[in-house]
């Protein structure tokens, strides 16, 4: 079972904006925890496809004995809608749309217009809070929550303060995210934050070694997960996360922190023939069940 804290005090009512893959599993995660939670998608298909994926968290968990409540208790505590508005009264709001920066910035001052009293977050994996924050007038109630995939199984959320996010929207945030039994390190707003610019680093330097000849992939995942307890090798973990989506991120910290983070052509050439990693069934390995 999560370890909660006991002595937080969370918010009666959170909010989250977009419903997928992530903002499912922080609905969920709030949800075991007592929260009422109020999930607001883009249009009616989302909206039933929002609920069905916080749902099915919802019964695995009641499945698996990691809550006490009936899945009906927790039902009773979910809505999901398409209408903003729901966001009026939650003490929380993070918007976990897609990661495009305009998007973003709609969606956050959407949200500031429904709920001007709430602590806004960004689920952002990349995109400076700075950035974000000066679409908002006032962005001492803004700060990054950067969970991890998948959230039910991970202990880490990533609090990332942005230079005008006050003292008390920091403790808030992360009380908070210890109230929902998870771990918080505090990043100052800096490109890639401390997972994804450590773990794209690591990343980057395996894929120029295989690309140099120095060993095979198996055996260098295997140097990190035996040598050094990784629990998965970094070109493993490359593939499960989509090279594409670690592309992505390797050219923005390129831009932003130099060479270092230059991606190397054996990773531009995968990407560009479609090996993706496991969701399109070869990366560094393959994966024949998944790409299907
Ligand atoms: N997937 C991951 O592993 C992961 C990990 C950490 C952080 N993130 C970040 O989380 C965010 C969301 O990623 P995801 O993987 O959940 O994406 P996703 O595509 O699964 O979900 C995005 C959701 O937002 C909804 N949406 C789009 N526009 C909307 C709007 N205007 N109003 C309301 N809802 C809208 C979509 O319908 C969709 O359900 C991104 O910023 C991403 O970088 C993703």
């Amino acid at each position: 079972m999560t370890t909660r804290s006991p002595h937080v005090r969370l918010p009666e009512a959170i909010g989250v904006l977009g419903g997928g893959v992530m903002g499912a599993g922080i609905a969920h995660a709030f949800l075991v925890s007592g929260c009422l939670v109020q999930v607001v998608e883009r249009d009616e298909e989302q909206r039933v496809a929002a609920s069905a994926r916080v749902l099915r968290s919802a019964a695995a968990s009641v499945e698996r004995g990691s809550t006490t409540e009936s899945l009906d208790a927790l039902a009773g505590r979910l809505a999901v809608g398409t209408d903003d508005a729901a966001f009026a009264g939650c003490g929380l709001v993070i918007e976990a749309v897609p990661e495009v920066a305009e998007l973003k910035i709609e969606s956050l001052v959407r949200i500031r217009v429904v709920a001007p009293g709430a602590i806004i977050a960004s689920n952002t994996s990349s995109i400076s809070i700075d950035e974000l924050g000066a679409a908002l007038d006032d962005a001492s109630r803004f700060l990054g929550l950067h969970f991890f995939n998948p959230v039910p199984a991970s202990k880490l959320v990533e609090v990332v303060r942005g230079a005008a996010t006050s003292q008390q929207t920091l403790d808030a945030a992360q009380d908070w995210v210890a109230g929902i039994g998870k771990r918080a390190v505090t990043v100052r707003d800096a490109p890639g934050f401390a997972s994804s610019r450590l773990g794209v680093a690591l990343g980057l330097e395996a894929i120029r070694m295989l690309e140099h000849g120095v060993a095979s992939a198996q055996d260098i995942d295997a140097a990190m997960e035996l040598g050094y307890r990784h629990p998965v090798g970094p070109l493993k973990l490359t593939d499960i996360v989509g090279l594409d989506v670690r592309l992505g991120i390797a050219e923005y910290l390129h831009e932003k922190l130099g060479e270092r983070f230059a991606p190397p052509q054996l990773l531009r050439d995968k990407v560009a023939a479609g090996e993706l990693g496991r969701k399109s069934g070869r990366g560094f390995y393959e994966w024949p069940e998944a790409g299907a």
